[in-house]
């Protein structure tokens, strides 16, 4: 089996689906690793630092020689129509941002697995790609609201006088939202966070930040949160309020899947808020968790400044993908033994993950996505 890695082409993309160090994993499953020039460049990996890879200069012919193909970001479609026919890649493929690319993965007949469905569960954990990155997002998030910030972050006590440390509030305590805590926490800031899952709560304090009460069950199937009633928002807002007030940095983290990211902070909430105080919302690629976001930029209203990044893990490649290939490798050793494909689709991991295979769309909601809700009753 040969094992492709191409160059990123998506120009914020800096990540690269396999580290120098993660080859030697691939070649004792019997595969060789083939390479385009540069692949791992920006993330600060040179070509010269891979062993026992065969580099391509021309990604078409790297297509046409690869049985499987490693990723990052999605696939362009263009470039589907020069994979080798049965063919398989696996990356980030979120089929509902791109409806075109599924339909060429199907008509391909290239079978594609999207590292963002594998099943949380616990035999997965190594290869839970949604939590690498996220832990990378909440790191650099905290980072970026200290280069923004008018002040520091810890607690000084110097001859010029005593510095108090700044207030953090972490909303969403997820992977990222946790991650932001431990490191805004390292840096010396006082941290409150909110979440609507009540585990949340043990996982925040055992931070040594302070958990805020607002009474919601806001829990759903798989341990996920749920869409909030209108009545339950209004209350979340009331008391989301108060501790705004005193905040100098907010990291917003809150999604729920497969719907657009709730809006907790309205336009009033930010007018409440201390000038210079800063809104880091990374749940803005899904339109945001404050109603101000903006993908991609800078807003400030009233001197409080929104900032919604884009592809937060990117900023950090080389341990963003250290992360990741480390991910792909232990999914990739799932469907490949002795250097031969042995897809068995009894495993929860496959079964899940697969978005395409032998001209079909195998996964239900891509399924409707492209073929209409009728399609899934045919069969
Ligand atoms: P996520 O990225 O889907 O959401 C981030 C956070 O936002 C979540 O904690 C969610 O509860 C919160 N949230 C949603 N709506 C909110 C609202 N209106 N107000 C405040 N907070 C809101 O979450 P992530 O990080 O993917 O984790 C989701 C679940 O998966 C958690 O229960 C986590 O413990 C679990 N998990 C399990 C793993 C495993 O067993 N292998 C690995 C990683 C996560």
């Amino acid at each position: 089996m040969k094992i492709a890695i191409p160059k990123e082409t998506i120009h914020f993309e800096k990540r690269v689906a396999l580290i120098p160090n993660m080859v030697q994993e691939l070649t004792k499953l019997g595969c060789a690793v083939l390479f385009e020039n540069d692949a791992g460049a920006e993330a600060g990996f040179p070509d010269d630092v891979y062993k026992n890879v065969q580099f391509y200069s021309n990604v078409k012919n790297l297509y046409q020689d690869a049985d499987v193909i490693l990723k990052v970001q999605p696939p362009h479609e263009q470039d589907i129509g020069n994979y080798k026919k049965y063919s398989i890649i696996v990356g980030f493929l979120f089929p509902s941002w791109n409806p075109k690319a599924l339909a060429a993965l199907r008509d391909h007949h290239i079978t594609s697995f999207a590292i963002e469905n594998i099943p949380r569960i616990s035999r997965a954990q190594t290869m839970d790609a949604l939590s690498s990155q996220a832990t990378v997002s909440g790191y650099k998030s905290v980072l970026m609201a200290a280069n923004f910030s008018t002040r520091f972050f810890p607690m000084l006590t110097t001859a010029a006088g005593t510095i108090k440390p700044t207030h953090v509030l972490v909303i969403g305590a997820g992977v990222a939202g946790l991650q932001a805590i431990s490191t805004a926490k390292r840096l010396g800031a006082i941290v409150s966070a909110y979440d609507i899952r009540a585990a949340a709560r043990e996982q925040v304090e055992s931070l040594g930040a302070k958990m805020i009460n607002i009474d919601l069950q806001g829990e759903a199937s798989g341990g996920y949160a749920r869409e909030l009633s209108g009545d339950e928002i209004k209350k979340q807002q009331m008391i989301l309020s108060d501790a705004l007030k005193k905040a100098e940095v907010v990291i917003t983290t809150a999604l729920i899947p497969g719907k657009p990211a709730p809006k907790i902070i309205t336009q009033s909430m930010v007018e409440l808020m201390l000038p210079g105080a800063i809104i880091i919302d990374i749940a803005a690629e899904a339109g945001g968790n404050c109603e101000l976001t903006q993908a991609d930029k800078t807003i400030n209203h009233h001197g409080v400044i929104i900032h919604g990044p884009i592809n937060l893990p990117s900023m950090i490649p080389q341990d963003a993908s250290n992360m990741y290939s480390r991910n792909l490798v232990n999914f990739v050793k799932l469907f490949i033994k002795e250097g031969t494909l042995a897809l068995n689709w009894d495993d929860d991991i496959l079964a899940q993950s697969v978005l395409t295979h032998e001209g079909m769309i195998k996964h239900q909601l891509a399924r409707e996505l492209i073929e209409g809700k009728q399609s899934c009753h045919m069969e």
